[in-house]
């Protein structure tokens, strides 16, 4: 009854996090009143203060989403698991899936739609491409799907999808419309309720600057009650995500009593209550606009500097995630070492399709500031100046 495996000598190490600019596409530096909420105690996660902070999430993510819907909650987990949810407990197998892709979170929904047993149609567009409510009506018409899905913010590309008429459509087309705001809520607007969006998630470290980790999302009564989540043929995939059970734990579904279903993120609750609370706060206009006035700011450093953005049209540009077309003569994995290096700045290049056209520069919540975007320039032009190829 000996150890025969040794405590291993990273353990006995301290741990390391070093302190970045986080001006990738998320995570973004998390504030320090959000980080002292997340170092509170932990309290039970059935215990009644942890129901009141998140009835108090759910409130917030309210605002946040401009709906009422009553199915609000946050999921434990990452985007990821907000797009999961929204799938599995809305498809069932044998169905069809309608899925918008232009970037990499189309590629990913369609994934998991087939996962669940669905047939997927793709309407594929290149990384940053847009979507026609025309195009999307034809297809809906041609596939009949009982869902369809559309990225608002792209942040692979850096597009931020107007959704306006597309909810009235897939109505038309008795489909339930969902939307991915993972990159976008807060920073762009959005109004779940008005643009009659079925189903809406977003994740919290983006422009809410929380840790990673928790994902709000909501579905409202069309997709509750007339599309069958609550009377369904086969149980969602997964247990963990089936929103009977999650509604009852975020006291959604009006029983006197909430039941244990999984014990989640206290902390990250936590923080996730004062992220939002800081949004509340500011207010969402505000948050919008600056975001807005930034991301102008930035466009124009970039453009005099010589760099080219990525989506011309700047009314589509997605303002928290800025996409560069990558410059001639550099290779973009240096310029970006480069700038981790010498200035303890995240920023990436693409992600899924987008890989090797463009660099990112997201300036989010909290780091959306002209001083954090002189920065995020003033690095750029080092490596412009100091990665340059020469001409062999
Ligand atoms: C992740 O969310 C990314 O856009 O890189």
């Amino acid at each position: 009854s000996t150890v025969t495996i040794p405590p291993p000598a990273c353990m006995l190490r301290p741990l390391e996090a070093p302190l970045r600019y986080l001006f990738g596409p998320g995570p973004s530096n998390v504030p320090p009143r959000i980080l002292a909420a997340g170092a509170k105690p932990i309290i039970g996660h059935m215990h009644s203060e942890m129901f009141e902070v998140m009835d108090d999430i759910k409130e917030g993510i309210r605002y946040a989403f401009q709906t009422q819907n009553n199915m609000t909650i946050s999921m434990s987990g990452s985007g990821h698991a907000a797009m999961e949810c929204a799938v599995f407990n809305t498809v069932e197998p044998g169905e069809s899936v309608l899925v918008a892709i232009n970037g990499i979170w189309g590629e990913r929904v369609a994934e998991i739609a087939e996962r669940s047993g669905a047939k997927v149609h793709r309407l594929v567009k290149a990384p940053g491409g847009y979507f026609s409510n025309k195009e999307i009506e034809q297809a809906m018409q041609k596939h009949k799907p009982v869902l369809f899905f559309l990225t608002h913010g792209e942040s692979s590309a850096g597009l931020c999808h107007l959704v306006d008429g597309i909810g009235d459509i897939c109505r038309k087309h008795n489909c339930l419309f969902l939307v991915d705001t993972v990159a976008s809520l807060g920073a762009a607007p959005i109004f779940m309720d008005k643009q009659n969006i079925d189903i809406l998630y977003t994740g919290s470290q983006k422009a809410l600057n929380a840790p990673p980790g928790t994902a709000p999302i909501s579905f409202n009564d069309r997709a509750w009650y007339h599309h069958k989540m609550f009377n369904r043929k086969t149980k969602p995939l997964s247990y963990l995500f089936d929103m009977t059970y999650l509604s009852n734990y975020w006291g959604c579904d009006g029983k006197p009593a909430r039941i244990y279903h999984h014990t989640g993120p206290v902390s990250g609750f936590f923080a996730l209550r004062e992220s939002l609370a800081i949004l509340a706060e500011k207010g969402l206009e505000e948050s919008w606009r600056k975001h807005k006035e930034i991301a102008a700011y930035l466009y124009k450093g970039l453009e005099d500097m010589g760099l080219k953005l990525f989506i011309p049209d700047r009314d589509l540009r997605l303002p928290s995630v800025t996409t560069i077309a990558i410059p001639d003569g550099y290779d973009w994995r240096e310029m970006l070492a480069y700038i981790m290096k010498h200035h303890q700045m995240e920023m990436t290049g693409g992600l899924g399709p987008s890989v090797g056209m463009v660099m990112r520069v997201g300036l989010m919540g909290y780091n959306c500031e002209k001083f954090n975007a002189d920065k995020a320039l003033h690095a750029l032009q080092d490596a412009l100046k100091n990665c340059k190829k020469s001409k062999a």
